[in-house]
């Protein structure tokens, strides 16, 4: 087991109704919000008109249209821009992960005085950040509880995942009833991003018999709540159950003292999402199966075959080859069965720019060093394969 040093300094609130505490958490903040959310959801919810209610005599800066895979030009910068011209305290964030992750870059290009992409490239290290308190719509990423943001700039095709402690939310409001909207789309992308979550950290040299216990469970939960959630969107405990899964998914918890992977299929689907702006969960359904198929070897087999038997329930007495390709098949019929597209194509994308995509990859995720190193032509490979 290697070592580590960990904490999560974020106050989980959850349940039905639990929105009731805003007046209470927000007041410890300050009174200056930056109420900061996406296209229009919220509005049609019903929330953005609760949350004004609950926050009467606060004074509310708004930022809107924050778009999935949000961006930082014009989203960050205009809600750094509004966070100094008004001294704002607290930003509350409502929406998916896009809005939660593009909240965290401007709390911390709040208290930066630089151009605040330093922060996002690591040029510089953040040394505060505003508080974030927010009200998640969509289970999905685990932003809500993770220190992660990510952020896209259209102009160079990046997509950078940022981690700063300092953007660990404060508190996260979770009441699964405002998962009843989200489409059968986007309920089956937040499954198949958590799953890879999951994967991500499942898939590494060095794990313990804890570690493997919870993420098999945890990949079992998203795989029987995001059936039910889709066949009943308003089935209030598969909706509960997979919004708690995806928020324990990206924190690390499931992988304290496990060695890193590289999280190979997130590194790669980035530049997807970077290029052609797809839905990131649709993008690793689809690399993940293809990832899994090409490193496959005499290193990597056994970590399939206790994914395919404990995951699965695949019969351990067959040949250890046969038990993987049976558990990657799996894999790829469980997303094919909620209704993902398995194919880059079905999402615009074809093979004009793999070479391009695959090069800025190997250049900028470091997969090199990742449990199963892939090169640029492996990553091209994997593309391909995933036509
Ligand atoms: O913009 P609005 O109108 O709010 O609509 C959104 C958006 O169109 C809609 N939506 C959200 N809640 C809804 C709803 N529609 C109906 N009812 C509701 N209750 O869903 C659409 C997608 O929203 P988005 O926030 O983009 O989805 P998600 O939560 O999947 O976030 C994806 C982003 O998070 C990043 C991804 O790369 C992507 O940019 N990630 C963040 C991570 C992190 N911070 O740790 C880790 C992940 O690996 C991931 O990379
Ligand atoms: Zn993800």
């Amino acid at each position: 087991m290697q070592n580590f040093d960990y904490q999560t300094p974020t106050r989980l609130i959850f349940g039905k109704g639990v929105i009731t505490k805003l007046p209470e958490v927000m007041k410890q903040f300050g009174s200056k919000i930056l109420l900061t959310y996406g296209g229009g959801s919220i509005k049609k919810l019903g929330l953005y008109d609760k949350v004004r209610e609950l926050l009467d005599g606060s004074e509310i800066f708004e930022l809107c249209g924050i778009q999935p895979n949000p961006k930082y030009d014009p989203s960050v910068l205009e809600g750094v821009r509004l966070c100094k011209e008004n001294n704002i305290d607290v930003i509350l964030a409502v929406g998916g992960g896009s809005v939660l992750d593009c909240s965290k870059a401007i709390a911390a290009g709040a208290l930066y005085d630089g151009d605040p992409w330093d922060l996002i490239t690591y040029k510089t290290i953040g040394k505060a950040s505003l508080p974030i308190v927010d009200i998640l719509t969509l289970a999905a990423t685990g932003s809500e509880y993770d220190p992660g943001a990510v952020i896209s700039r259209t102009e160079t095709n990046d997509k950078i995942g940022y981690m700063d402690s300092n953007n660990y939310p404060a508190v996260s409001i979770l009441d699964p009833t405002y998962t009843f909207t989200v489409s059968k789309k986007q309920t089956a992308a937040g499954c198949a991003d958590a799953m890879n979550h999951i994967m991500e950290q499942y898939f590494c040299e060095d794990s313990t018999l804890l570690n493997d216990g919870f993420m098999e469970a945890a990949l079992k939960s998203l795989m029987v709540n995001a059936r039910k959630c889709l066949d009943n969107p308003e089935d209030y405990t598969a909706r509960a159950e997979m919004m708690l899964d995806c928020t324990y998914g990206c924190n690390g918890i499931y992988s304290l003292g496990n060695s890193y992977s590289g999280w190979p299929c997130h590194g790669m689907e980035h530049a997807l999402s970077a290029y052609y702006d797809i839905t990131h969960g649709e993008g690793l359904a689809i690399i993940t199966p293809r990832w899994m198929k090409h490193i496959l070897s005499e290193k990597t087999v056994d970590r399939f075959v206790k994914y395919g038997t404990n995951v699965f329930g695949i019969d351990s007495t067959l040949d250890k080859f046969e038990i993987a390709d049976k558990a990657i098949a799996e894999t790829y019929s469980f997303f094919e069965s909620i209704g993902i597209p398995m194919h880059l194509k079905e999402v615009g994308i074809d093979e004009s720019r793999i070479g391009e995509m695959a090069h800025h990859v190997a250049e900028n995720e470091g997969l090199d060093k990742a449990w199963a190193p892939l090169t640029e032509q492996d990553i091209a490979a994997i593309f391909t394969a995933s036509l």
